[in-house]
């Protein structure tokens, strides 16, 4: 009987997309994705370290699992993804606090899977961090075993190099690198054939995607890869994410502008209004410049859905910087944000050169203020759709009720409507006819 594996995945869509890596190089080693715990031969946790917070969950999941080592003799519990490589061999160190980790694979050592697991059988230590220059798993085939065949993600690049204060990514992915256009394409071209209707290219800094050509010495930027992929077929959706606001050009705008089939829809962090926070997080542009690229989004792309990241209670945020974060967002007037406190990781320049010194308490206050404010802002946006037509790509079933379905517009909110008949990837002209703050009715 095959073997069977269980991934569970933390963190960004980079973290889900790299989990579709990882099942591809297992599953070629005769290994079954499975969605059953209790099956599991092996399990992997594919993790993230953006926050504390996020570390603490994994830790305690991985406490929570070694019960299951007594029903199943030789079960291998590994770690892979950005805490395998910010934490390395600690992980392997864990179990008198009943935290056993048998194998431990940064982002960039997934070649080395079957080898790893291994040396973990046999009881050795298994472990590879390595960063790489130029890892992109370019020919590897991703098995998309949660994707459910209407949207998927393919990664364009790996790693980072902006080095924002606050950020670990830096240290977790390595150094930036752009993935051979020509395997972009073909892996686009293998969805459509198999049925798939949305694409989402990922990327820590999607705009700042070159490939120079070995032979011909030419270079390919962002906008030409993506109109490139949306031109294989317009009934494909095209998205991506994320966009650093520094290297967001009018060029890729006029790109979006030019494809109907490019999703209206940006996501650009902000983190925070302050241009004075914005030079400690090393954002590299003032709350003017973004203020600046809204405005050309505003009149390059019309009607544009706009989205954020927000950190509340930076290394030295006052209170009047705190306030010009909710002014920012009144003045953008986002449709959705990502909104957290901000947690201090260890190697980060911030955690270096400035103290962490915005007290617990006025954070949660300040993040509960940027929440609620986004709360009035999102249901104010869906309100403003409630009485339009909006093309809705079909994902599945409505969690809450049978006989309804639900999918995404364009703008990318979540619209739930009646089942007529419709099967996922179906496209449907959809009447709104009421909201929530989260959500569209059709
Ligand atoms: N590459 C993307 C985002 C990567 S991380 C970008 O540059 O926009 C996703 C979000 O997590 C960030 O945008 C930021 O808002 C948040 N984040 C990153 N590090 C953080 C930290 N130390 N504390 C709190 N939030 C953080
Ligand atoms: Fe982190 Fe900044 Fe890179 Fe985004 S651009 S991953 S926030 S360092
Ligand atoms: Fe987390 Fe690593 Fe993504 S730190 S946000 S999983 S790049």
């Amino acid at each position: 009987m095959d073997k069977k594996i269980f991934l569970e995945t933390y963190g960004c869509q980079m973290n889900f997309s790299d989990s579709e890596i990882v099942a591809s190089v297992m599953t070629y080693q005769g290994f079954d994705v499975t969605q059953e715990l209790s099956q599991a031969d092996v399990i992997f946790l594919n993790t993230c370290s953006i926050r504390d917070h996020a570390e603490q969950r994994v830790l305690n999941r991985l406490r929570e699992l070694q019960h299951l080592r007594k029903k199943r003799p030789g079960l291998i519990i590994g770690v892979l993804g950005c805490m395998a490589e910010r934490l390395k061999s600690e992980l392997l160190e864990g179990e008198d606090k009943g935290i056993r980790v048998d194998m431990v694979a940064g982002p960039d050592a997934y070649r080395d899977l079957p080898q790893l697991l291994v040396d973990a059988e046999s009881g050795q230590k298994a472990i590879n961090v390595l960063l790489s220059a130029d890892e992109t798993y370019a020919d590897i085939s991703p098995v998309r075993y949660a994707a459910g065949g209407v949207s998927a993600f393919i990664s364009i690049m790996r790693g980072c190099e902006n080095f924002c204060a606050y950020c670990v990514v830096p240290f977790t992915r390595g150094k930036e690198r752009s993935r051979d256009p020509e395997s972009i394409l073909s892996e686009t071209r293998i969805l459509i054939r198999e049925g798939y209707r949305e694409v989402t290219l990922l990327g820590q800094n999607v705009n700042s995607y070159e490939w120079k050509s070995k032979g011909t010495g030419l270079i390919i930027g962002f906008g030409e890869l993506l109109g490139r992929v949306a031109s294989l077929d317009p009934r494909m959706r095209i998205r991506f994410a994320t966009s650093h606001p520094k290297d967001l050009s009018d060029e890729l705008l006029h790109c979006m502008a030019a494809h109907p089939n490019i999703c209206n829809a940006i996501h650009l962090p902000v983190q925070s209004g302050s241009t004075a926070v914005l030079s400690r997080m090393n954002r590299k542009y003032s709350r003017e410049d973004y203020l600046n690229r809204i405005d050309a989004i505003r009149e390059i792309l019309p009607g544009c859905a706009l989205s954020t990241d927000l950190i509340a209670g930076f290394c030295g945020e006052t209170e009047e910087e705190h306030k010009e974060t909710l002014s920012l967002m009144e003045a953008v007037g986002y449709d959705f944000a990502f909104m957290f406190k901000y947690s201090e990781r260890p190697g980060t320049l911030a955690a270096k050169k400035y103290k962490d010194d915005v007290p617990e308490k006025v954070k949660t206050r300040r993040l509960t203020e940027i929440i609620d404010k986004q709360q009035e802002l999102s249901l104010a946006s869906n309100q403003r759709d409630v009485g339009t037509v909006q093309e809705v790509l079909v994902e599945g079933r409505s969690r809450r009720s049978e006989t309804k379905v639900m999918g995404r517009a364009e703008n990318n909110k979540v619209v739930v409507f009646p089942d007529e008949g419709f099967s996922p990837g179906d496209y449907v002209m959809v009447e709104i006819t009421g909201c929530t703050s989260a959500t569209l009715k059709g």
